[in-house]
This record gives structure tokens, sequence and C-alpha cells, in this order.
């Protein structure tokens, strides 16, 4: 009887070891084909690209086109992903090319961007935009120059790895002052402009994505410059909840 108990508890335990390494397995053989697959860009250490992915458990979004889609360090787009309805903006911007990706933006969030511009403008607020869309290729240049000039970990705190820049979903934009002097810039928080966005971003159905107080939640710097559209319903909810994206998903946090 003893036997037959000690062989039937020995067998429930093998069982369980061999279920816990398979799903070892299984889960590190997906981080490993997720490094290898997610960023092309060669010059990023792959050391620290594992340890991020393992850190962060990134998933591709199964949305991509959704507009209120989460994309942060844990939730990327597929590779290669273009964004089907993209168009130009009708809103002035730092001199740029006329036809620079850079002022393209998802139909609907073109169309609210140049109501937010002229909303503004009739209050004698003027905005320029700086950065929309970005492709992966761009985001990949962008992410490795950074990585150069400031390091890797530091290139982290303000630039998205390639595949989870809201930038390439094309519901993006930067945008700065007027004049321009404070583009992607500190001064920019103390300027007019910025307090007319915390204001009236969200009657646009946009908000202020890495706002101050929650990088540990976004795992970004304070960027006042950089708009998310989401809608205006999502956004006033947001706005007046004083929260994130990544708190009204109720997503866990993301590390830095
Ligand atoms: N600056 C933001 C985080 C981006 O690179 O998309
Ligand atoms: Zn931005």
């Amino acid at each position: 009887m003893f036997k037959l108990i000690s062989t039937g508890i020995c067998c429930i335990v093998v069982t369980i070891s061999l279920a816990g390494f398979s799903l070892f397995i299984n889960n590190t053989a997906k981080q490993n084909s997720l490094v290898e697959n997610q960023h092309k860009g060669k010059q990023i250490n792959k050391q620290k690209q594992a340890h991020y992915n393992f850190q962060n458990r990134t998933v591709v979004v199964s949305n991509p086109e959704s507009i209120p889609v989460l994309v942060n360090k844990q939730n990327k787009l597929p590779d290669g992903y273009v964004p089907k309805d993209l168009i130009f903006t009708q809103i002035p911007f730092v001199p740029t090319p006329a036809d620079s990706e850079k002022r393209e933006m998802r139909n609907e969030a073109a169309a609210a961007i140049k109501n937010l511009f002229d909303a503004a403008k009739a209050q004698g607020v003027n905005f320029l935009g700086v950065s929309a869309y970005r492709s992966e290729k761009t985001q990949i240049s962008l992410f490795n120059t950074y990585v150069k000039r400031d390091g890797y970990l530091k290139a982290r705190t303000y630039s998205a790895l390639p595949g989870t820049s809201e930038h390439e979903s094309g519901l993006a934009i930067d945008v700065t002052e007027g004049d321009g002097k404070c583009a992607a810039a500190d001064c920019f928080s103390d300027s007019a402009e910025a307090k007319w966005l915390q204001e009236h971003a969200a009657d646009y159905g946009f908000i202020i994505r890495y706002p101050k107080g929650k990088e540990a939640i976004t795992g970004y710097q304070y960027e006042p410059w950089h708009l998310r559209y989401v809608g205006k319903k999502l956004a006033k909810e947001i706005t007046s909840q004083g929260i994130t994206l990544e708190e009204y998903y109720n997503a866990v946090k993301v590390n830095k």
C-alpha cells in the first residue's frame, strides 16, 4: 500500500517537472525568436535586447489598425507594419521636405490634428508639426543614432526600439511652438502652447502620451510635445482621470 502511494506521488512529481521544463523551453524559444526577429538594427546590442525582451515580455499586438491600440515597450507592432491609410497632414511644419513621411498620419488622426491646429490658431496659439509618421526603417536609424550619442540605456528612456514607437502607427505626432525653438526640447514644457495642449488636446482626440510623474508607468521621460491620437471619447476619459494609456488598459508597469 505504502509502495503504491509513494510510486503515485513520484509519478505526479515527475509529470509536473516535465511539464514545467517544457513550458520553460517553449517560452525561451519564443523569447529567442523575438530577439532574432524583433529589431533588424544591427547596431543594437543583442544582449541588451534579449535582457529587455525578457524583462518586458514583448508581444506583438493583434490589432495594429485599431485607433486606440496600445503600443509601448511591451506591445510592439508587427514587423514591417505600415498603416494602410497614411495621408499628408495639412498643417504647418518646422522646415521639412514637402514629401517627407514625417508629415504623414493616418487619415483620422491627420484630420484631427488639423482641427487642433486650426482651433489653437483661432485662439492665438500657434503650433508647428515636428515629426509624425516614421517607418520602421527610420525608427531603426533614429534609435541607432541615439544609442551612438548617449548609449543604449539612456536612449531607451526617450526613444523607442523599432517596432515599439507610436510614430510607426501613424497615430502620433511631435509638435512645437510657433517659432520652433523648443522642438522636442524641455523648454517646450513652459510654453503657452504646452499649457494649451494640457487643457484642450483631448477635445480633438489626443492625449499627452508621456506625462510628467508617470515615467515609471510609460517607461519614457516626460514628453509634453508627443501627442497620440486615440479618439475624442477615450482622450477625454484618460485626460479627465489623469491616467496613461497603460493605466487605462490596466497593463503591467513598463520597466525603463
Ligand atoms: N520618443 C518616443 C518614445 C518614441 O521614440 O516613439
Ligand atoms: Zn514623439
